[in-house]
Protein backbone atom coordinates (compact mmCIF):
# COMPACT_ATOMS: atom_id res chain seq x y z
CA UNK A 1 0.00 0.00 0.00
CA UNK A 2 1.20 3.32 -0.97
CA UNK A 3 2.63 5.55 2.26
CA UNK A 4 1.50 8.73 2.73
CA UNK A 5 4.68 11.35 2.71
CA UNK A 6 3.17 14.29 2.95
CA UNK A 7 -0.60 14.38 4.69
CA UNK A 8 -2.72 17.23 5.51
CA UNK A 9 -5.64 17.42 8.00
CA UNK A 10 -7.99 19.76 7.26
CA UNK A 11 -10.15 20.45 10.80
CA UNK A 12 -13.15 21.55 12.10
CA UNK A 13 -14.20 24.41 9.38
CA UNK A 14 -17.79 24.54 9.90
CA UNK A 15 -18.76 26.13 7.04
CA UNK A 16 -20.26 28.95 6.31
CA UNK A 17 -18.96 29.85 10.11
CA UNK A 18 -15.53 29.15 9.25
CA UNK A 19 -12.62 31.73 10.07
CA UNK A 20 -12.94 34.10 7.29
CA UNK A 21 -9.06 33.46 6.07
CA UNK A 22 -9.67 29.49 5.57
CA UNK A 23 -8.65 29.91 2.22
CA UNK A 24 -5.86 32.01 1.59
CA UNK A 25 -4.68 29.71 4.72
CA UNK A 26 -4.84 26.54 2.93
CA UNK A 27 -3.38 27.78 0.23
CA UNK A 28 -0.41 28.90 1.41
CA UNK A 29 -0.38 25.56 3.62
CA UNK A 30 -0.92 23.45 0.15
CA UNK A 31 1.99 25.83 -1.46
CA UNK A 32 4.64 24.82 1.44
CA UNK A 33 3.50 21.29 2.25
CA UNK A 34 2.47 20.14 -0.86
CA UNK A 35 0.13 17.07 0.34
CA UNK A 36 -0.23 13.58 -1.38
CA UNK A 37 -3.20 12.99 1.02
CA UNK A 38 -5.95 15.54 2.42
CA UNK A 39 -7.99 14.32 5.44
CA UNK A 40 -10.74 16.61 6.25
CA UNK A 41 -11.46 15.68 10.62
CA UNK A 42 -14.97 16.21 10.21
CA UNK A 43 -17.69 19.36 11.10
CA UNK A 44 -17.13 20.61 7.24
CA UNK A 45 -20.59 22.03 7.54
CA UNK A 46 -22.12 23.03 10.62
CA UNK A 47 -25.67 22.91 9.67
CA UNK A 48 -26.59 25.42 12.70
CA UNK A 49 -30.39 25.61 12.06
CA UNK A 50 -30.85 22.31 11.09
CA UNK A 51 -29.23 20.89 14.67
CA UNK A 52 -30.76 19.28 17.61
CA UNK A 53 -30.22 22.25 19.66
CA UNK A 54 -32.00 25.52 19.84
CA UNK A 55 -30.75 27.56 16.65
CA UNK A 56 -30.20 31.75 17.02
CA UNK A 57 -32.67 33.53 15.29
CA UNK A 58 -30.61 36.23 14.30
CA UNK A 59 -28.64 33.78 11.88
CA UNK A 60 -29.70 32.05 8.78
CA UNK A 61 -32.59 29.73 7.93
CA UNK A 62 -31.09 25.99 7.27
CA UNK A 63 -31.57 26.35 3.83
CA UNK A 64 -30.09 29.63 3.09
CA UNK A 65 -27.42 28.08 5.60
CA UNK A 66 -26.56 25.50 3.56
CA UNK A 67 -26.01 27.29 0.09
CA UNK A 68 -23.95 29.58 2.35
CA UNK A 69 -21.78 26.13 3.25
CA UNK A 70 -21.78 24.86 0.00
CA UNK A 71 -20.21 28.25 -1.34
CA UNK A 72 -17.74 28.31 1.21
CA UNK A 73 -16.75 24.90 0.51
CA UNK A 74 -16.61 25.30 -3.29
CA UNK A 75 -12.80 26.69 -3.13
CA UNK A 76 -11.63 24.16 -0.53
CA UNK A 77 -12.98 21.28 -3.50
CA UNK A 78 -11.15 23.48 -6.29
CA UNK A 79 -7.81 23.46 -3.60
CA UNK A 80 -8.28 19.70 -2.57
CA UNK A 81 -10.03 17.44 -5.00
CA UNK A 82 -9.73 14.35 -3.51
CA UNK A 83 -10.30 14.45 0.41
CA UNK A 84 -11.11 11.82 3.16
CA UNK A 85 -14.06 12.82 4.98
CA UNK A 86 -14.70 11.44 8.57
CA UNK A 87 -18.35 11.30 9.47
CA UNK A 88 -19.30 13.74 12.42
CA UNK A 89 -21.37 15.53 14.98
CA UNK A 90 -21.76 18.50 12.87
CA UNK A 91 -21.04 17.27 9.51
CA UNK A 92 -23.36 14.56 10.03
CA UNK A 93 -26.56 16.18 10.87
CA UNK A 94 -28.97 15.67 7.81
CA UNK A 95 -28.12 11.80 8.10
CA UNK A 96 -28.53 12.18 12.05
CA UNK A 97 -31.82 13.82 11.72
CA UNK A 98 -33.02 11.68 9.15
CA UNK A 99 -32.25 8.61 10.81
CA UNK A 100 -34.37 10.13 13.56
CA UNK A 101 -37.21 10.86 11.67
CA UNK A 102 -37.38 6.90 10.32
CA UNK A 103 -36.16 7.55 6.70
CA UNK A 104 -34.23 4.88 5.57
CA UNK A 105 -30.63 5.37 4.11
CA UNK A 106 -31.79 4.53 0.68
CA UNK A 107 -34.03 7.82 1.03
CA UNK A 108 -31.59 9.89 1.89
CA UNK A 109 -29.42 11.68 -0.40
CA UNK A 110 -25.40 11.23 -0.07
CA UNK A 111 -22.96 13.78 1.36
CA UNK A 112 -21.67 14.40 -1.93
CA UNK A 113 -25.19 15.46 -3.20
CA UNK A 114 -26.26 17.32 0.03
CA UNK A 115 -22.85 19.94 0.22
CA UNK A 116 -22.16 19.58 -4.16
CA UNK A 117 -18.97 17.83 -3.49
CA UNK A 118 -16.73 16.38 -6.14
CA UNK A 119 -16.56 12.58 -6.43
CA UNK A 120 -13.14 12.89 -4.79
CA UNK A 121 -14.77 13.68 -1.57
CA UNK A 122 -15.57 10.31 0.53
CA UNK A 123 -17.00 9.82 3.63
CA UNK A 124 -15.99 7.71 5.99
CA UNK A 125 -16.82 6.79 9.55
CA UNK A 126 -13.05 6.49 10.24
CA UNK A 127 -9.53 5.33 8.38
CA UNK A 128 -6.34 4.19 8.59
CA UNK A 129 -3.77 5.68 6.58
CA UNK A 130 -0.16 4.58 6.57
CA UNK A 131 3.22 6.56 6.30
CA UNK A 132 6.86 5.62 6.61
CA UNK A 133 6.46 5.71 10.28
CA UNK A 134 3.29 3.37 10.34
CA UNK A 135 -0.40 3.36 10.78
CA UNK A 136 -2.23 6.78 11.58
CA UNK A 137 -5.88 6.15 13.03
CA UNK A 138 -8.39 9.20 11.68
CA UNK A 139 -11.33 9.70 13.37
CA UNK A 140 -14.02 13.40 14.42
CA UNK A 141 -13.54 13.11 18.15
CA UNK A 142 -13.82 9.91 20.98
CA UNK A 143 -11.77 11.47 23.46
CA UNK A 144 -10.02 15.03 24.57
CA UNK A 145 -7.52 13.69 26.95
CA UNK A 146 -3.84 13.89 25.55
CA UNK A 147 -2.41 10.08 24.91
CA UNK A 148 -5.68 8.14 25.79
CA UNK A 149 -6.95 6.70 22.37
CA UNK A 150 -3.55 5.89 21.09
CA UNK A 151 -2.87 4.36 24.13
CA UNK A 152 -5.93 2.43 23.51
CA UNK A 153 -5.48 1.80 20.11
CA UNK A 154 -2.02 0.78 20.34
CA UNK A 155 -1.59 2.99 17.33
CA UNK A 156 -0.88 6.85 16.55
CA UNK A 157 -3.95 8.85 16.60
CA UNK A 158 -5.65 12.27 14.69
CA UNK A 159 -8.74 13.81 16.41
CA UNK A 160 -10.43 16.94 15.61
CA UNK A 161 -14.02 17.95 17.31
CA UNK A 162 -12.10 19.45 20.12
CA UNK A 163 -11.62 23.08 19.25
CA UNK A 164 -9.90 23.82 21.91
CA UNK A 165 -7.19 21.36 21.60
CA UNK A 166 -4.11 20.97 19.35
CA UNK A 167 -1.59 19.00 20.81
CA UNK A 168 0.50 16.01 20.09
CA UNK A 169 1.89 13.78 22.90
CA UNK A 170 4.18 11.43 21.92
CA UNK A 171 4.02 7.07 23.35
CA UNK A 172 6.50 5.11 23.60
CA UNK A 173 6.23 1.23 24.12
CA UNK A 174 8.90 -1.16 23.92
CA UNK A 175 8.03 -1.84 20.76
CA UNK A 176 7.28 1.29 18.76
CA UNK A 177 6.70 5.01 18.92
CA UNK A 178 3.00 6.61 18.80
CA UNK A 179 1.57 10.02 18.49
CA UNK A 180 -1.38 10.92 19.78
CA UNK A 181 -3.06 14.15 18.09
CA UNK A 182 -5.80 16.91 18.13
CA UNK A 183 -6.25 19.44 14.99
CA UNK A 184 -7.51 22.71 16.73
CA UNK A 185 -10.38 24.24 14.33
CA UNK A 186 -10.81 26.26 11.41
CA UNK A 187 -14.32 27.99 12.84
CA UNK A 188 -14.67 31.25 13.44
CA UNK A 189 -15.25 31.99 17.17
CA UNK A 190 -17.07 35.58 16.73
CA UNK A 191 -19.68 33.96 14.50
CA UNK A 192 -23.10 33.29 16.68
CA UNK A 193 -23.02 29.92 15.67
CA UNK A 194 -20.18 28.97 17.95
CA UNK A 195 -21.81 30.94 21.06
CA UNK A 196 -21.67 27.83 22.61
CA UNK A 197 -18.15 27.91 23.02
CA UNK A 198 -17.92 31.32 25.05
CA UNK A 199 -18.57 29.71 28.39
CA UNK A 200 -15.51 27.62 27.77
CA UNK A 201 -12.63 28.97 29.45
CA UNK A 202 -10.03 27.55 26.49
CA UNK A 203 -10.45 29.51 23.29
CA UNK A 204 -10.69 27.69 20.26
CA UNK A 205 -7.25 27.30 18.53
CA UNK A 206 -6.89 28.08 14.65
CA UNK A 207 -5.06 25.37 13.26
CA UNK A 208 -4.55 22.06 10.82
CA UNK A 209 -2.03 19.40 11.31
CA UNK A 210 0.40 17.84 8.89
CA UNK A 211 2.09 14.66 8.94
CA UNK A 212 5.46 14.78 7.28
CA UNK A 213 7.38 11.58 6.69
CA UNK A 214 5.20 9.97 9.70
CA UNK A 215 6.23 13.02 12.05
CA UNK A 216 3.10 14.92 12.90
CA UNK A 217 3.57 19.02 13.55
CA UNK A 218 0.54 21.58 14.30
CA UNK A 219 0.61 24.51 11.85
CA UNK A 220 -1.35 27.19 13.76
CA UNK A 221 -3.05 30.48 12.01
CA UNK A 222 -1.64 33.07 13.97
CA UNK A 223 -3.93 35.94 14.21
CA UNK A 224 -3.48 39.58 14.94
CA UNK A 225 -5.56 42.56 17.40
CA UNK A 226 -8.51 41.80 14.67
CA UNK A 227 -8.61 38.53 14.89
CA UNK A 228 -7.45 38.10 10.92
CA UNK A 229 -4.73 35.63 9.81
CA UNK A 230 -1.06 37.80 9.32
CA UNK A 231 -0.80 35.65 6.07
CA UNK A 232 2.59 33.94 7.04
CA UNK A 233 3.12 30.54 8.15
FE1 LIG B 1 -16.29 21.04 15.41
Amino acid sequence: MKKAKSLLVLSDMHHPYSHPDTVPFLKAVKAKYKPDTVVCIGDEADFHDASFHDSDPDLDSAGVELEKAIKGLKPIYKLFPKVTVIESNHGSMVLRKALVGKIPRKAIKSYNDVLDAPKGWKWVFDTIIQTPLGPVYFCHGKSGAAGRLASQYGMSCVQGHFHERAQIMYISTPEKLMFDAHTGCLANDKSLALGYNKINPKRPIISILVIINGIPHIVPMVLNSNGRWIKSL
